[in-house]
């Protein structure tokens, strides 16, 4: 049925303040408000919508997106907040600015964003080729992009003092990934990290397309990435056949060494034609100067094939396979097959800084390239150079990320990577 674009209008106006409602009234958060939209926008702006140019989720589970005509709504179903993004040519642009805790306005396509870098994954907007309206970051430190250095070290990157929060709300959005802290009318979270497997997090190039009207680009984008990934994995479950190779993802800390649980770690491990450690076997945590710790962690990982070793370093350049043994703590190393075997490997090889690794930016957007790094070491070629995973047996050097490495015009975007399949 058609429905006029004012009626429509109204329509989310009304749904919003119910939303506010809802929320502040203190009902029951539920499935109501989420059907509520699905069901007043979906269904009634979809014959509006020129279809083609819109994003679908299909594998995020965090968030969702509405249609309307002159509007967009996001849904970020992690920290429950919604983004009304009104058309910069619409009415409603300019009447309505909600900012309220569950409901936030913004004017698109955005004339202009800053970003807080700690723990944000910027190659998602240089692959939209949105780079030359960031104007702001919190830290230079935390950049693992090259082109991002030298847009900064051009002048077109100002730092700014997250304590001066007027410094953060003179743009029209400023993106941050800690939904936890405090936040202005213009701040809007942006959370790859909370999905469980690496398709869904790079899908979150789509949230980001639709402030800035390239939905068309988000979706080319995933399709090329997804489909790159899905046909690495597809080859490599026929690499491995009799005996799956046993990967292990580790980390030293404080004394201690533990597996990782993270669910997209063990995602790349299963995609990749490996098998993680049984659950059974890794929950614990293993104290190396306990001699039982020590014991049960050197048996468990003589049966371990390929191990990722996650220790956090201040100085990954001289963390080398010695630094690796030593926090083992054990003499007698015969049995380890990923010495043997050469398979011992740190995602560190391209870093800026040793809180800035590649592997916390680019390889968020783009995780054919960690599975085409983590077949290499399941099933080793032996003639694929790995994107993001350093061999450390086999003393690969670490690649620093430096401005003058960025070699394209950054006002054009990042063109994925697509891997021989
Ligand atoms: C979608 O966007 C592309 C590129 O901007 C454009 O060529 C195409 O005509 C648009 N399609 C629709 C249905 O609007
Ligand atoms: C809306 O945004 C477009 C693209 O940035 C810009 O060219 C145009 O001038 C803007 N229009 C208004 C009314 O702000
Ligand atoms: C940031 O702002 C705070 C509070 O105004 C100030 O104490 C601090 O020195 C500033 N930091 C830098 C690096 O300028
Ligand atoms: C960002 O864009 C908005 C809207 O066009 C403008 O008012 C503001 O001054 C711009 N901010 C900066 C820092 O350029
Ligand atoms: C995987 O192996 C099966 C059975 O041997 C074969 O039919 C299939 O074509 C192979 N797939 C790929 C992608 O090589
Ligand atoms: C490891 O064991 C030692 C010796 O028992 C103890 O002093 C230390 O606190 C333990 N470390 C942790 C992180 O529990
Ligand atoms: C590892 O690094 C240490 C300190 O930088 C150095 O003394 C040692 O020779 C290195 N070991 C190997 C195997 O390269
Ligand atoms: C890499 O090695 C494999 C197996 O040895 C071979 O089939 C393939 O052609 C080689 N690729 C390149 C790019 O040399």
């Amino acid at each position: 049925m058609w429905t006029s674009p004012r009626f429509l209008m109204a329509t989310l106006q009304a749904m919003l303040l119910l939303w506010t409602c809802m929320y502040t009234c203190g009902a029951t958060r539920g499935r109501v408000d989420y059907d509520m939209i699905e069901g007043l926008i979906s269904t009634s702006a979809a014959a509006a919508v020129k279809v083609g140019n819109i994003s679908k989720v299909e594998d995020a589970v965090y968030f969702q997106i509405y249609y309307g005509q002159t509007f967009k709504v996001i849904k970020n179903g992690f920290d429950g907040k919604s983004y009304l993004l009104s058309q910069n040519t619409s009415r409603m642009a300019s009447r309505t600015k909600y900012c309220t805790s569950r409901i936030k306005s913004f004017v698109i396509p955005l004339s202009n964003y800053s970003v807080d870098t700690s723990f944000f994954s910027i190659s998602f907007f240089e692959l939209l080729g949105l780079l030359t309206s960031l104007k702001g970051i919190t830290s230079l430190d935390l950049v693992a992009s090259q082109c991002v250095l030298k847009l900064y070290s051009d002048g077109g990157i100002e730092i700014l003092n997250k304590s001066e929060t007027q410094q953060l709300t003179r743009f029209s959005a400023h993106f941050i990934s800690n939904a936890e802290q405090s936040q202005s009318c213009n701040f809007a979270t942006f959370l790859p990290n909370t999905e469980d497997t690496p398709l869904q997090r790079a899908e979150w190039i789509k949230y980001l397309g639709t402030f800035a009207n390239m939905e068309f680009r988000a979706n080319k984008v995933y399709d090329a990435v997804k489909a790159n990934y899905l046909c690495l994995a597809k080859a490599a479950a026929n690499k491995t056949t009799s005996f799956k190779p046993v990967v292990a993802w580790l980390a030293f800390n404080d004394g201690e060494w533990s597996f990782t649980q993270d669910p997209y770690k063990l995602k790349y491990v299963e995609d990749a034609g490996g098998e993680n450690i049984d659950k059974s076997i890794n929950k614990a945590t293993y104290n190396n100067t306990i001699p039982d710790d020590c014991e049960d962690f050197h048996a468990i990982l003589c049966t371990v094939d390929v191990v990722v070793d996650e220790t956090y370093t201040s100085d990954p350049w001289h963390y080398n396979v010695s630094t690796f043994l030593q926090n083992i703590n054990v003499e007698d190393r015969s049995c380890f097959a990923f010495i043997t075997k050469q398979s011992l490997w740190r995602y560190d090889k391209r870093l800026q800084s040793a809180n800035s690794l590649d592997f916390f930016d680019g390889a968020i957007s783009q995780p054919q390239l960690v599975l085409a790094d983590m077949i290499e070491a399941v099933s080793p070629s032996g003639n694929y150079t790995t994107t993001y995973f350093r061999n450390l047996v086999k003393e690969e050097a670490i690649t620093n990320i430096k401005p003058e490495m960025c070699d394209r015009d950054v006002s054009s975007a990042l063109e994925p990577t697509i891997v021989d399949c």
